[in-house]
């Protein structure tokens, strides 16, 4: 580049530099929206399937129609506490003493999944989806769900907006809502490894089988014989079915063994499907997963 025209390129960067950072000063220095300044949203909260409408407890309350069936945020304080899983949150507003109130502003929050109870006066930033409050609305749409709320309350919240749910951060940016799994016993660990063995294992053994691979299939095989024969082990004290699934497990993939030994593939091939089916008649039962996406025994 010629003296003169680097000289012109330095400067329009230079400019463009400066045009950017006074429009981010005064951004920076904006007051927040509404006072006092609310915690800053949480950070890595999975994406929703449907995005996120961040919403005023009394823009809900006065346009409830507008939001039903929407995902939405709020970030409001706790104004009371209604129940183990249940609380209702408002925003504050300055001068609210003088301010008659017509329609309530409160918002019924439910939430299925509390781990910790949120404590009165915090602020807490909720997600979920926002429904017309109605119990048996809020038993379709969360099976596994109780309301636990008194009578009064049901009675109070009925016809009115309430967001059921699916995240609770507190100050702490903790979600209260999450289920994270128990610790691990030493058995329970153990049992672990014996799974996260018959994962790959398997995955492995099926390709195998059907190129007619006879090592690769051998190997996996007696993996899943050795993992199968453990989770017997592992059942048979506690619960019948499983140790049953975990034994006809074993002994299909015995028959696949001999299988691969007589160079029988179609025999093989039809003995691996079974074992599948054993994966997920247990898994359906006895395996439970947890928000951060980790297993546990099912109890
Ligand atoms: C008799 C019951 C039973 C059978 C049969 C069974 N599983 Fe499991 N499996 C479980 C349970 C219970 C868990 C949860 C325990 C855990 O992950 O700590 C689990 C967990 C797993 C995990 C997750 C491991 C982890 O925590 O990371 C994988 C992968 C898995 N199983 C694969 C398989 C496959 C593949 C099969 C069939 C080829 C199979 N399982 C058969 C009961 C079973």
């Amino acid at each position: 580049m010629q003296g003169p025209l680097k000289a012109i390129h330095v400067a329009a960067l230079v400019a463009f530099a400066l045009l950017i950072a006074l429009h981010a000063v005064p951004r920076a220095q904006q007051p927040p929206a509404a006072p006092p300044a609310p915690a800053a949203p949480p950070p890595a909260v999975p994406a929703p399937a449907k995005p996120l409408v961040p919403v005023a407890t009394n823009t809900v309350t006065a346009h409830p129609d507008a939001y039903y069936g929407q995902a939405v945020t709020i970030n409001a304080a706790v104004e009371q506490i209604l129940s183990k899983s249940a609380f209702s949150v408002d925003q504050r507003r300055v001068g609210a003493a003088a301010d008659v109130k017509r329609t309530p502003t409160d918002v019924l929050v439910l939430v299925p999944t509390i781990q910790s109870p949120v404590e009165l006066n915090a602020y807490v930033t909720v997600m979920g989806e926002l429904v017309k409050f109605d119990p048996a609305e809020i038993a379709r749409k969360a099976k596994d769900y109780k309301l636990d709320l008194p009578a009064d309350v049901v009675a109070k919240y009925s016809g009115r907006p309430a967001l059921l749910a699916t995240s609770v951060i507190n100050e702490k940016f903790v979600d209260l809502a999450k289920r994270l799994p128990p610790p691990l016993n030493a058995e329970e660990e153990a049992y672990q490894k014996v799974m996260r063995q018959v994962g790959p294992a398997f995955a492995a053994l099926r390709p195998a089988v059907e190129a007619s691979n006879a090592e690769t299939a051998a190997k996996n095989a007696a993996v899943l014989q050795k993992a199968f024969t453990d989770t017997e082990a592992f059942w048979k004290p506690k619960k019948a079915e499983p140790t049953l699934w975990a034994q006809n497990a074993r002994k299909e993939v015995e028959a696949v063994q001999a299988a691969i030994a007589a160079g029988k593939w179609d025999d093989a091939k039809a003995h691996a499907a079974t074992v599948g089916q054993a994966c997920a008649q247990c898994h359906g039962a006895y395996r439970e997963r947890f928000d951060d996406g980790s297993f546990r025994i099912k109890k």
